[in-house]
């Protein structure tokens, strides 16, 4: 028979919403097996809720509307699934301080203070885990900060909303407008009703902080990540990724950036790309998430699953609890995120990138020549150019290789202005293939 420490593992629970309620439900039905697990009772000790009487299907006795109050209690794990950054982030830090572990999924809190937060688990060596802070149910975190630790992480790219992937699959396959499938994404729950944190990319740009945190041991917040949601893509935008055998997707991207002289630094950022369909996250499809890690010794490693919900969130909850309730019985804590090597972050403009450009011009004689100069005042490196004629218009798609993204820009404003230009149809980044 293993062994059992008598005292029991005692939790607090605050916000019992989606995901807090599958938590309640799994630690009160499963308290044997839990047990087992941990080598000792895990006790739910009380769960903090807005309004204790809108929750008849708790044992009553748990709740209370004073979620300070229970994480001053005789707790040694607070579980925080409410969200938000303030109160939340007095509440864990107090929690933190008096070396209680956290666990929480809350992602706009620790893009913004995970130092903190991370600073004060140090000093009192309590654990901080939130693996359902990205990408749901799919273990991520841990195998970031543990069991790639040895190795050099170059890259972390996915999708990780499943809101706008769901928009952008839906968009692909109907051919329909942004503002129908937003409406029709919303009338089937997948997306809120106020759906700007998702479609802006704000929900993204905090998730791409943490893996960037994490995978470069460097800290990175939410305000240093670039963000452009999925609000400007519009049907012509997919039709034209469609005509290259291409799909479009918002992807969370986090490089390590290597500059010619040696020095190193960190881009995060969060935008929609044209992906080739032969592209492993093209078949991403509704509302999954998947991410692509790239380390040295490692190579490639993809990791796919369910990115929300209720019970898929709550799974990784439970096993940042179980981890951290195992280390109070071993009378230790586990292993820490490091942010030693602090790489300054790359600001957009200066972070290589390729343009896929589609443009409506005049058909006549030495327009592409003119188009090709611009490129070439810039610096941008051409690396396809392809026209298909319409009586007197002719579509021209040019696809560059890698540029800083400033210059891309910069080209594109001025080819805009040019008189035979007729109109930009479509300007997308690219990505997953050769530069
Ligand atoms: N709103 C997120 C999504 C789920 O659409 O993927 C929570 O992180």
């Amino acid at each position: 028979m293993s062994e059992r420490r008598e005292s029991p593992v005692r939790v607090a629970l605050l916000g019992c919403g989606t995901v807090g309620s599958e938590v309640a439900r799994l630690l009160l039905n499963g308290a044997d097996e839990l047990a087992a697990r941990v080598g000792a009772p895990v006790e739910l000790a009380g769960i903090a809720v807005r309004r204790p009487d809108k929750h008849p299907e708790l044992p009553q006795q748990l709740l209370t509307a004073d979620a300070g109050e229970l994480v001053e209690s005789d707790v040694d794990i607070v579980v925080e699934l409410i969200g938000g950054i303030e109160p939340v982030r007095g509440w864990l830090l107090t929690a933190l301080r008096q070396g209680k572990s956290v666990v929480t999924g809350n992602k706009a809190l620790l893009a913004e203070h995970g130092g903190e937060l991370s600073a004060a688990a140090n000093e009192s060596g309590a654990d901080l885990y939130y693996e359902a802070s990205v990408a749901g149910a799919i273990p991520l975190l841990r195998p970031l900060r543990e069991s790639l630790a040895g190795d050099r992480i170059t890259r972390v790219m996915g999708i990780v909303n499943g809101t706008t992937n769901f928009i952008l699959s839906a968009m692909d396959s109907t051919g329909a407008s942004y503002a129908e499938t937003l409406e029709e994404a919303t009338r089937l729950g997948y997306a809120e009703a106020d759906p700007s944190a998702d479609v802006e990319g704000y929900d993204a740009a905090s998730k791409a902080a943490i893996l960037a945190s994490l995978a470069f041991h460097t800290r990175v917040t939410a305000a240093e990540v670039y963000r452009e949601g999925i609000v400007g893509i519009n049907a012509s935008d997919i039709a034209a990724a469609k005509r290259l055998n291409r799909t479009v997707k918002l992807l969370a991207i986090c490089e390590r950036v290597t500059a010619d002289d040696g020095t190193e630094s960190v881009s995060a950022r969060v935008h929609p790309v044209m992906i080739p369909r032969t592209h492993q996250l093209a078949g991403v499809g509704g509302a999954f998430n998947a991410v692509y890690v790239e380390a040295e010794a490692a190579g490639e490693l993809m990791f796919y699953g369910q990115g929300a919900g209720g019970a898929p969130t709550a799974s990784a909850v439970l096993g940042d609890l179980v981890a951290a309730a195992r280390n109070r019985v071993a009378g230790g804590r586990g292993p820490r995120e490091s942010a030693h090597a602090a790489l300054p972050v790359r600001p957009m403009g200066q972070t290589p990138t390729r343009y896929h450009i589609s443009l409506d011009v005049a058909d006549r004689p030495g327009v592409l020549a003119q188009v090709a100069q611009v490129f070439a005042v810039h610096g941008v490196s051409i690396a396809a150019v392809r026209q298909r004629d319409e009586r007197s218009t002719a579509s021209l798609v040019v696809v560059t290789h890698l540029a800083p993204d400033a210059a891309l820009e910069a080209t594109v404003d001025e080819v805009s202005e040019l008189d035979v230009v007729r109109e930009v149809v479509s300007v997308m980044r690219v990505e997953g293939e050769d530069s």
